[in-house]
């Protein structure tokens, strides 16, 4: 089975996306001996994907490498919380803060539209390539569901009745922003 190094501390990004890279073997930042916090300063979504990744492929002994990185945009937010989506109610990381403060911003907002973006960056023998997914919904008024992380108990995926927290990983990688860019990714791996 061949590996590829995915950039990412966070175990149900890695579950997530191992599900859909089932061709590969994906080796985690602790398989590789990192534990520090990789610096997202970038101010754009792409930016930081870009920034892991090169970052993993300068500071550690490896060649190959992608990285990820996603922010919900709230159309009535004027794209907020963006590329500040992890830390929006603080620095601390806090989802539950995090979904309380979008909650309050929009409590007297007809407009509930909003969609996740994800942006991949992939490192290939000194090569740089991107790929974009997005999924349009809306923020629910309030919480429903266990499953999943982050933002995904108030967000509503097009097409839908369930936020993403009520769905299985499988039913949520039909139609995810992530499961969209990774799934690019997988077709440019095996084409190339
Ligand atoms: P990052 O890409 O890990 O920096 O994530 C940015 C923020 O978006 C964090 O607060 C995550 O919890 C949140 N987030 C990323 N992907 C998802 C998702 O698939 N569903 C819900 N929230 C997400």
């Amino acid at each position: 089975m061949k590996k590829i190094v995915f950039a990412t501390g966070n175990p149900h990004k890695l579950e997530e996306i191992q599900l859909i890279l089932s061709d590969y073997t994906l080796i985690g930042l602790d398989e590789i001996g990192c534990d520090e916090e990789i610096p997202e300063t970038s101010p754009t979504i792409q930016g930081n994907a870009l920034q892991k990744a090169r970052y993993v492929v300068e500071n550690y002994a490896v060649q190959n490498c992608f990285a990820e990185d996603t922010g919900l945009e709230v159309e009535a937010l004027n794209g907020e919380p963006g590329v500040y989506s992890a830390r929006y109610a603080g620095t601390a990381k806090d989802a539950n803060a995090n979904i309380t403060k979008v909650l309050t911003k929009l409590e007297h907002q007809t407009n509930r539209a909003a969609q996740f973006r994800t942006v991949v960056a992939l490192i290939l023998e000194g090569e740089i390539y991107t790929f974009e997914g997005i999924i349009r919904g809306t923020i629910q008024t309030r919480r429903t569901g266990t499953g999943g992380f982050g933002y995904d108990p108030v967000f509503v995926p097009e097409g839908e009745t369930r936020s993403f927290a009520e769905m299985s990983i499988a039913e949520k990688n039909k139609i995810s922003h992530r499961a969209k860019a990774i799934l690019q990714l997988k077709k440019f791996l095996v084409d190339s």
